[in-house]
């Protein structure tokens, strides 16, 4: 079957990169905040209804996650109301829903990678709001993929990435943060890895039996972890002179040297901001490799596809 699919979010990280591998799995609608707005159901209804898909994916959110402590009923409303409404409406027209989630539903008590069983417990408003609308998701009665992520980036928009490298243009030292481990993950393979799950399950039957059969929450992150400190030196350390020359790179410096000499690690105290963040959330992605028999890259060989040219494929290892 070829499904109709409705995107929503399309300019975000996720988003974007769906918006372009998607085409070759069905017929993609992809409407923008005017026509769809998360903050008024009516809309959210009426495009559903009216396009009638086989799939709805939700790549949008509210993503700021320190902007999310003083302003909860926003973030809930976009959170929490609009995805319930979303599964919803996917139930009603018979659509699959696939709406993304976050490592910030744990508190990072753990120690040890978390499974989806692992009871979520977060620590701050955005992550509450993405838990609650993972319930929302979960009590509609619609078929649906929750994937939960972490640590998004990507060569545009607003990420750690390109926030590194616009600093390294302006300091000479840069201070992260080193007591948070977590999974950076490329949403160039967060789009692929859909992509695939998705080929897998509306390829081979005209009907929902094999969406049916694999309902429920599945951790997608990259393979491997680090902290944000070692991140920035990685990033620091892959942006060599050849990189500089690549178009976003040089969008992102203005074309500028990077300056920076010394990447100095501090802890989350000393990096005070509105919103707690959890010392470890770690995904465990077992439960996608049994499932769908295929592992997400390293995070720091997606860091590497990430700054390849267009059309260079970095050697993608395995991690089943
Ligand atoms: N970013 C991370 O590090 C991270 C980590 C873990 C999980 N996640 C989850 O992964 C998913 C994708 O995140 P992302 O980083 O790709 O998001 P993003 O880049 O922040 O993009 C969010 C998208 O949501 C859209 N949006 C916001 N409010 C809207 C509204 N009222 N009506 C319609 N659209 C609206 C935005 O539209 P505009 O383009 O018009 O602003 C944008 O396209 C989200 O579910 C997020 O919670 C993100």
């Amino acid at each position: 079957m070829n499904p109709t699919i409705l995107l929503v979010g399309k300019n975000g990280q996720v988003g974007y990169e769906l918006h372009g591998v998607l085409s070759g799995l069905g017929k993609v609608e992809a409407p923008d905040r005017q026509q769809l707005d998360l903050l008024n159901p009516d809309s959210i209804r009426r495009v559903v209804r009216k396009i009638r898909p086989q799939l709805i994916i939700n790549a949008a959110a509210y993503t700021a996650v320190d902007s999310a402590e003083a302003d909860e009923a926003h973030a809930r409303a976009i959170n929490v109301d609009a995805p319930g409404l979303l599964a919803e409406e996917a139930k009603r027209v018979g659509a699959g829903l696939v709406h993304y989630s976050t490592d910030y539903v744990f508190d990072g008590l753990k120690g040890e990678p978390y499974d989806e069983a692992d009871p979520a417990s977060p620590l701050n408003v955005y992550g509450r709001t993405k838990l609650a609308g993972e319930e929302a998701v979960r009590k509609s009665g619609a078929l649906y993929l929750i994937l939960r992520t972490s640590w998004i980036y990507a060569r545009r928009r607003r990420n750690f990435l390109l926030t590194v490298l616009r600093l390294a243009t302006e300091r000479e030292e840069l201070k992260i943060v080193c007591d948070q481990i977590g999974s950076p993950t490329y949403a160039s393979d967060i789009a692929t890895a859909t992509n695939r799950i998705l080929a897998g399950i509306y390829e081979r039957r005209r009907d929902m039996s094999v969406f049916a059969r694999v309902v429920g929450t599945y951790h997608m992150t990259a393979a491997g972890q680090t902290t944000w400190y070692h991140f920035a030196k990685t990033i620091l350390e892959q942006a060599s002179a050849a990189t500089l020359q690549i178009e976003w790179v040089a969008a992102t410096t203005k074309g500028r040297p990077l300056i920076t000499q010394r990447v100095l690690p501090i802890t989350s105290d000393e990096y005070r901001s509105p919103a707690r963040r959890p010392t470890y959330s770690v995904l465990s992605n077992s439960r996608l490799a049994r499932t769908f028999g295929f592992a997400l890259p390293a995070w720091d060989i997606q860091l590497q596809q990430c700054f390849a040219p267009d059309g260079i494929e970095v050697a993608r290892q395995r991690h089943v």
